[in-house]
Parts: C-alpha cells; structure tokens; sequence
C-alpha cells in the first residue's frame, strides 16, 4: 500500500514540477497599500524573492526584476540567495528557512513551484504557494496574509509530507525576507524581570547576529518577540525606511539575521529548532507560528501606528470592545488577606471609580495552603480558613460593592508540594533521575499531554461553571522549562518544546471557544509573555512588575513600539513612592489603567486626584485605548518623554508629557504635536491637575489652531525631576 502512495505521491511531483515550467517566471505580488513583496519562479522552477520595499506604481515593473543584482559572485544568475524559502543542501550557503533529514536519512531539500492562489479573507488577501520537492514527496505550502490599509503582512507555512517513516526537521522557520542595503541597524528588546523590553541598537555586519529564547514557557523573559531593522541607517521615530517585525510564538522563538557574501540581509524569523528535532509523521501538518511584518518609510513610529491599528482590528482579542480598569491587590497585601480584607478593598475599588476588583494569587489550596509561593500552586480550591465563603461570597461582595470581581490563576504549573503533583507526578515536565532546578519553587505542567490540557482548562471551567460572574482572568506564567523531559512524549522528547506550546493553544482556544465574552490578562512573572499568538486568546498583557513610574516611561515606550495601548496594563502601586502620585498614575494613563495600592495609602487630595483621573481616563478612552498613538519625545533620546493620542474623530486629543531624568537649566524644546487637522481650532486644557494646585502651563485655556500646535507646539516639558502634565485638546 505504502509502495503504491509513494509511486502516486512521485507522480504528482513530476506533475507539479512540471507545470512549474510553465509557470516560469510567474510574478506573484502580495500588496498592501503602501508596500509590494514580490516573488518571481526562476528559470530552474524554484521561488524567489525579487522585491520588497515602497509600492511599485505600474504593475508592469514587477516583471522587470534584474536578476543579475541576485547573482552570487560565481555569476550564477538567480541560483543563489533569494529563495523564498530557502532549504538546506543546496547550492545557497547561508542560513536555510528549511533543513530536515528525510525519512531514508537524506538531508537535502528542493522546492519547486507547484502553484498558487489568492482569496480575500477579513481585512486582507491571503496568499497561498505551493512548492514540492522533486525527489520526495514532501509540500510546502507559503502563506502571506496582507492587509493593504493597515501595511501589514503575516507570513507562515506548512510543511507535509507522505514519506516512508517519520521525517525530522530541525529548522522550520516562519518565512523569509531579503534586503539589498547597504547599512542594515537592527534595534533589539531585551532585559529580565522588571526591566522588560529595553531597546538597544547595533550595526549589523557580515554574519550572523540571533536573538533567541530557549526559556520554553516564561520564553520572553530575556528577549521580546519583536525587533527592527533600520534599512539605510540606525531606526529614527519620523522618517527613514524600517523593517518591524514580531512572532506570534508563545515559547522558544529564533530571529536570525545574517549578512551575506555580497552584503544582502536576509532575515529569518521562527520557532527557535534548539533541542527541538521534530519528528513529523507521515500525512501531518507542521503548521509555523505567523510572522507579522510591516515595512515603513516614515520611521518607527508609523510603523507602531499600522501594527497598532492591525492590532485592535484583527490581532487582539475583543480590540474593538472597551477594557475594564481594576484594582488588584499584589502590591498591596501579597499573600496575606481574608475575606473581610478583600471585601474592604473592593470598596476601595468602588470609591476610587473602576470597574472591577482583580485578586492575585494566594487564594487557594487546602492541604497546602497558599501562603507564599512554595505551597499550592495546582491546587485551584479557595483555601478554606482565609476565604470561608470560597469565589462565591467573593463574587457577592464585589456585587455589593458595585464592582466586578476578576481573579488571578497560573493553570500551567505546579508546586511539588500540592494535591496536583501527589496525584499526577507524570503530568510535570522533570527528568526523572537528575537533580531538579526549581524556578519560583515550581515545576512546569506538560501541557504536550491531552489529559494535562484538559485539567488546565478545567481550572477556569471550574471557576466559570460554579461563578458565572467572575469577569476576568490574570493568567500568570512564573517559571521558564526547567530540566526538560517528558514523560508523554517518550522517545519524541524532540518534540515537546514544540507540542507544549501547542497544547497551551489547544486550552486557549477550548476557553475561547465556552467563554467568548470573558477578558484575560497575560501575564508571566511581569511581561515576558506578550505575542500576537496569545493575544488571540487575551485582551491584554501585564507590561512589568517593575511599576516605578520612572522605568515604566522606558517598558512602555519598547511595548508601543508593537503594541495599542489597550493591549498593555499599567497599574499605579506604591513602587518608588519618591514620585508623587499624581506621576505615577499620569503614567499608567497611557495604558490600560489599574491601581494597586491600599487607599489608605493616599492623603484625601491624592485619593480625590485618582478619581478624577479615573474619571478622565474612561472620558477620553476613545483617544488613549482606541486612537493614533504618536510618539512625540523619546526618553531614549531625552531626559522627557512625551506622547499623544488622537481618537477616529480627529476632535480629541490627549498628551502625556513627563519630566524624567532632568538637568539643571536645560534648555527644554516645545513639543510639536502631530495627526491633527491643521484648519480646527482646539480648546488646550491641562486635566488631571492635583486638588488645589493651579495650573503652570502656559497654553493652558488657550484655543489654538491644529497648524500652531503641530508646527510651533507646547511647551509642556519642564525642567523639575519626575513631573507630568496632561493636557486635554477639543476642537472648537
Ligand atoms: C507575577 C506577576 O507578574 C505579579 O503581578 C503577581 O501576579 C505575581 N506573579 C503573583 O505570584
């Protein structure tokens, strides 16, 4: 039988390859608005890249490729470097998109076009290709999702195939794109915990530079999923030409850029292969995480403003519909509260004007209680002698309070010392005769196991089947993979780094599937889970725990580089109580806003500041949460920052400008605003103003037209440390 597939299957290799002849030279263009990738057959049948950089105007010119700029120095026209996807064992000698041993041991790949189609899909066109190798029954198919208005793309692929035996694959990137430049900047995200997504530039040179991830779940905590490359000199906020790019990859992800013999980039962005062989059996689809993309010639912070609108329209869960603003209780009480605590608290919520009370964690587990985070975890039932009445008397008192009740869960992991791992020792991922390395004193659920998938999505089944009112989830992730194996997988250990992930996916979509209308925050030990993957799944990410006013101006301005500000929770705590109040909650404005913080905490003006804050925030939400984001002043590149938010209308703006790191009499710039309608005339108004302070800023009352304002500016930098000004524009 196998023998007869293989002859059929070698059949219709010869046939697509064929046909692939007749296809040469086909141009096949993936368009947005304002930028063409282009990919041409070649005149061996293969694919490649031949273009991609500002629209083309006539469609004739994606035809006039000149190949020669491709040839390698031997003169091999079109032979060497560009292939769409490129393989392993061929004649191209740098880094492959595609490298596997076949099921007879053979580890060279060719892929020929076989053909293509393209259909309109929500928002965009999505572009499927198909290639096949010539001597093995394996397909490749290349996906390209582009959505002209916002200038995004989405690339990722799936490889199938109908060999004899299992193949291996130890590459198996997301897609491929090249640069012909002669500078290439990248600017990277890196930090750890608390100092999330710190941005650092360098100039790339021959070879090969990676940012990578091998932390398995808490997989961002050392990298950020997303990166940029300046195409003619370092990247710049308002102008030059910039590659933005970001995975949709909960795990080990890879970006990989590498400079060729002839000064080509060519950048490589994926699942990261470390200790992950991949065995695929026979007929499955290994399907990569998406690559989302886009290309800008007006500097980063266009490029923020297209994924950001991308964003809210089509990557992130419920991007159209409003956030809640919360009070948690991490800062404030850690693991110690009971019931009349957390009843007092969701009072406080209430007084100071938000919508929900979130509890963190500690609030669970009977035979060993959470009290700090050596105990519990895994073991989702209210512990009795803190919380008598269990999530139902919570549920009530949040509704007597005039709140919602939101609560805080970490389903993936176990403590060693809980119910869970007594009864399933074989759900964790542990080597069974090292030493252990625990991470936060816990261990990793394999969540590669079905039986594991569903005891996680049990966990909020659970908690929704018996509390139907609860309204949110804050899913944490504390601890990265620690000495990894799997007793599921068995043999396939090459595999679980990979089908871990997927599994977490496979609960996700099960939850959002039962509970449609129920928002989550991701959250992993502070930021280190943010992707456009997850976000299909959660409303938004929690930025850091670092909430000192100060470093969150640096965490929030990485995070906006990728993501709307609606996607991003920002909370006011009592990190670095040096800053006043009133800076670190002008800080949070700018995200999606919480607090947590004990309110007896705050002095009767402060308290006072907060409401109206609040107030102010949910008034001019259509701006912040679901406007243009224009980064106006950089505290990267200043001792201020400053950034502005203008909603659909062009009627409202509003501007978060703060005093960081200041000097003595420096000598301080007007701030130009931007994205306003240059014949309106607006009404300026300093808001959020402290209960008897006046005014200083000198604008303040006055109506100026849109022109003025973004040509002349305000001046609403000051040379005092750690102050803010928010100012409220309503056109006239
Ligand atoms: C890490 C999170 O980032 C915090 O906000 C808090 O939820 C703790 N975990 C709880 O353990």
């Amino acid at each position: 039988m196998r023998t007869i597939i293989s002859l059929i299957a070698t059949l219709l290799i010869g046939a697509g390859v064929n046909k692939a002849a007749s296809d040469e030279k086909k141009v096949i263009r993936i368009s947005t608005d304002s930028t063409d990738l282009l990919l041409q057959v070649g005149d061996n049948g293969r694919l490649y890249q031949t273009y991609l950089g500002p629209k083309l105007l006539h469609e004739a010119d994606t035809r006039e490729f000149d190949w020669s700029r491709h040839a390698a120095t031997d003169g091999a026209v079109s032979r060497r470097g560009w292939e769409a996807y490129a393989t392993s064992g061929n004649e191209d000698f740098f880094e492959p998109a595609l490298g596997m041993t076949h099921a007879d041991g053979n580890m060279t790949t060719y892929l020929y076009y076989v053909d293509s189609s393209s259909e309109p899909v929500d928002g965009g066109i999505h572009t499927r290709i198909s290639l096949r190798d010539n001597k093995y029954p394996l397909d490749v198919t290349l996906n390209y999702m582009a959505y002209p208005k916002e200038n995004v793309i989405k690339t990722w692929s799936e490889i199938s195939h109908h060999e004899k035996k299992p193949v291996s694959l130890w590459q198996y990137a997301s897609g491929m794109l090249y640069f012909d430049k002669g500078e290439y900047w990248l600017t990277e995200f890196s930090g750890d915990w608390a100092k999330e997504a710190g941005m650092s530039s360098q100039q790339l040179q021959f070879g090969k530079k990676v940012i990578d991830t091998k932390l398995g779940s808490r997989a961002a905590m050392h990298a950020s999923p997303f990166f940029e490359v300046g195409l003619d000199g370092p990247v710049k906020e308002h102008s030059g030409e910039v590659l933005m790019g970001t995975i949709g990859w909960t795990g080990n992800f890879r970006f990989t850029f590498e400079i060729d013999n002839v000064g080509n980039l060519r950048v490589i962005p994926g699942i990261n292969p470390y200790a992950s062989a991949y065995k695929l059996d026979a007929d499955e689809t290994f399907t990569t995480p998406e690559f989302i993309f886009t290309l800008s010639y007006d500097g980063t912070s266009q490029g923020s403003r297209d994924l950001q609108a991308w964003a809210r329209r089509y990557g992130l869960k419920d991007g159209d519909a409003p956030r809640l603003t919360l009070l948690n209780n991490w800062e404030n009480t850690g693991f110690k509260f009971d019931e009349n605590i957390l009843s007092g608290l969701m009072k406080e919520a209430r007084q100071l004007g938000v919508d929900m009370f979130l509890l963190d964690d500690g609030w669970f587990g009977n035979k060993y209680p959470r009290r700090n985070d050596r105990a519990g975890l895994g073991d989702w039932e209210a512990t009795r002698d803190k919380l008598p009445g269990g999530i139902p008397a919570l549920v009530d008192s949040a509704r007597n309070a005039g709140v919602k009740f939101g609560i805080w869960i970490e389903p993936e992991m176990v403590n060693p010392k809980s119910e869970l791992y007594e009864k399933h020792p074989d759900w964790v991922i542990e080597q069974p005769d090292r030493d252990t390395y625990y991470y936060r004193n816990q261990l990793v659920l394999d969540m590669s196991n079905p039986k594991v998938q569903d005891h996680v999505f049990g966990v909020v089944d659970d908690i929704l089947t018996k509390n139907p009112d609860v309204a949110y989830f804050k899913w944490d992730c504390n601890s990265p993979i620690t000495n990894i194996y799997s007793p599921y997988q068995k043999g396939n250990q090459g595999n679980l780094y990979i089908d871990h992930v997927r599994g977490i996916y496979n609960v996700l979509k099960r939850i959002k599937e039962k509970y449609p209308d129920v928002p989550m925050m991701l959250c992993s030990g502070g930021g280190a889970r943010c992707d456009y993957e997850a976000l299909k799944y959660f409303t938004e990410f929690w930025c850091s725990d670092n909430t000192d006013p100060v470093e969150r101006a640096y965490i929030q301005w990485g995070f906006s580089q990728f993501f709307p500000s609606k996607a991003m929770a920002a909370h006011v705590t009592g990190w670095n109580k040096k800053t006043t109040v009133k800076f670190r909650t002008d800080m949070a404005s700018m995200c999606r806003l919480g607090f947590d913080i004990g309110l007896e905490k705050l002095s009767p003006d402060e308290l006072a500041y907060c409401r109206d804050a609040v107030a102010n925030w949910k008034r001019l939400s259509p701006a912040i949460m679901d406007g243009t984001q224009y980064r106006l002043v950089s505290p990267y590149d200043t001792n201020h920052m400053a950034v502005e938010y203008v909603d659909g209308t062009g009627n409202t703006a509003v501007v978060f400008a703060y005093d960081l790191a200041t000097r003595f009499s420096e000598k301080l710039q007007r701030v130009k605003l931007q994205g306003l309608d240059s014949a309106k005339r607006y009404l300026v108004k300093e808001i959020n103003l402290m209960p008897g302070t006046e005014t200083r800023f000198p604008q303040d009352g006055k109506i100026l037209t849109g022109d003025y304002l973004m040509k002349i500016g305000l001046d609403l930098l000051s040379s005092r440390q750690k102050t803010s000004m928010v100012v409220e524009l309503t056109a006239q």
